[in-house]
């Protein structure tokens, strides 16, 4: 497979093109940014560890038969996937209360929420991602009412592995974003699954372990993805 034109460079990550128009190449690089991009580091070996992180979660939910775009590591930091066509639409489940939900409601850090929540947001930087709903989004067609209710079964699907996988390495699966994308008509998982976008605590001392790390200051980011990923079985070479 040939590399191409870059297609797009994200805060994170670098898309480019193929000599095959149904694949593109991920670039994780090691930039870090919160809070719309006002916090801005590179950190070391981060695109590393958040490539192999996200290649090893993509095909445990691959394997769960979650349809995903992730077709196999290229090299330490970059993969190929499936080119979808996005849905600019972000769905987050939460496990427990954190981050925009606690200042949203005025509820504390780390209530117990059952049922998990799900929650809508629209990728668009420029409006700060606004929260959005169905209604919202099939009237400005965003997505259609099928498509919504397909990323929210799957993005529930995602919670039944996941917080399972990570209890059994000791540890709390307090919220994560996910995007969708259509490849040929069907909705695909797409993006990343890595500490970057998702909420981890030891499930004893409640420490954080992503990317709230980076955000709050705490120090030990890459330490904590490392950690996080070892606990669940991910090979970092
Ligand atoms: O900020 P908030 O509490 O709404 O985030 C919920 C979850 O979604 C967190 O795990 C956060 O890392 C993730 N998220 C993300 N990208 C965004 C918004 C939220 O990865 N643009």
């Amino acid at each position: 497979m040939e590399k191409r034109q870059e297609l797009y460079a994200g805060k994170a990550k670098s898309v480019y093109h193929t000599d095959d128009p149904d694949r593109l190449i991920l670039h994780f690089r090691d930039d870090t940014s919160a809070f719309d991009g006002q916090k801005k580091e590179a950190l070391a070996r981060k695109g590393m560890v958040n490539n192999k992180f996200n290649a090893f979660i993509m095909d445990k939910l691959g394997d769960a038969g979650i349809p995903t775009h992730f077709e196999q590591l290229l090299s330490d930091t970059e993969c190929v996937v499936k080119n979808l066509d996005m849905i600019p639409v972000e769905c987050v489940v939460r496990n427990l209360s954190a981050g925009s939900l606690c200042r949203r409601l005025g509820v504390e850090e780390g209530l117990e929420l059952n049922p998990p929540t799900f929650e809508l947001f629209l990728k668009n930087d420029e409006q700060h991602d606004p929260m959005i709903n169905e209604s919202l989004a099939e009237t400005f067609g965003w997505a259609t009412p099928e498509q919504l209710a397909e990323m929210k079964a799957l993005t529930f699907k995602v919670n039944d592995v996941l917080k399972a996988l990570f209890e059994a390495g000791g540890m709390l699966l307090v919220d994560y974003k996910l995007e969708f994308g259509l490849f040929h008509g069907q909705i695909v998982l797409g993006d990343e699954f890595s500490p970057d976008g998702c909420r981890l605590w030891d499930a004893s001392t409640r420490e954080k372990l992503d990317k709230d790390r980076f955000r709050q200051g705490l120090g030990g980011v890459i330490e904590a993805y490392e950690e996080v990923g070892r606990r669940i079985g991910v090979d970092f070479g």
